[in-house]
């Protein structure tokens, strides 16, 4: 039982806009979705580069790093996938609040863990893009091998197959990544991100 009502922040924090001053950055979260093999962290890898070479400060958080450390008490189940995503919702938006743009490259399946991904980091400072690939040129890629497991009937509840993949209906920004290269997905990345003002031009 979490016992939280006792706990109290004596010391206040920087204001954010004063962060955002002294750093020349504000943060924000850019959250990828799609199936294992869209390109997630290909995209997500690639546009950490791109800014970094901008002087810009981002971080990618990855699926499975995340799962083999901090989350690896989790596995697949759509309860052990919620609480993943919640964890990494909070950990996206601390990232947010030191003023790095924080890039998530997770499967995140559901919607409404999506939903609550954006109101953990604030809705203004939030960009879902879907990384999206038909499951057939997913599976043709299978980077990891991992479909072919999946088809050997050695992994189930596998996302698109055994286990439900909710597509976004709104996103910021939707990436084909069978019709896109990965220099123009990156360019559309940061296109988005500029066009809210999170990208001005360094001091
Ligand atoms: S999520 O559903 O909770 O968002 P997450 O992105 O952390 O998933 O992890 C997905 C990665 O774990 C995949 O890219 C793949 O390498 C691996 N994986 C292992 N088992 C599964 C599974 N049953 N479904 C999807 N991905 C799996």
């Amino acid at each position: 039982m979490s016992e939280t009502k006792h706990l109290h922040n004596q010391v206040k924090p920087i204001p954010p806009g004063e962060r955002a001053r002294l750093l020349g950055q504000q943060g924000c979260v850019v959250w990828f979705t799609g199936l294992s093999g869209s390109g997630k962290s290909t995209i997500a890898r690639a546009c950490e580069e791109a800014l970094l070479k901008d002087r810009r400060f981002a971080y990618v958080l990855d699926g499975d790093e995340i799962r083999t450390g901090l989350n690896k008490d989790l596995g697949f189940s759509m309860d052990d996938r919620t609480e993943n995503l919640r964890r990494i919702a909070e950990v996206a938006r601390l990232f947010a609040e030191c003023g790095v743009i924080c890039i998530t490259s997770f499967i995140s399946p559901l919607k409404s863990s999506r939903e609550e991904a954006r109101q953990v980091a604030g809705d203004a400072r939030f960009f879902e893009v879907f990384i999206d690939a038909p499951l057939d040129v997913c599976e043709q890629r299978d980077p990891k091998g991992l479909y072919r497991k999946v088809r050997a009937g050695e992994i189930p509840e596998f996302t698109g197959i055994g286990s439900s993949y909710e597509p976004p209906v709104n996103p910021d920004l939707h990436i084909r990544t069978d019709k896109t290269s990965i220099q123009d997905a990156v360019a559309g990345v940061l296109q988005t991100i500029r066009a809210r003002g999170f990208l001005k031009a360094n001091a």
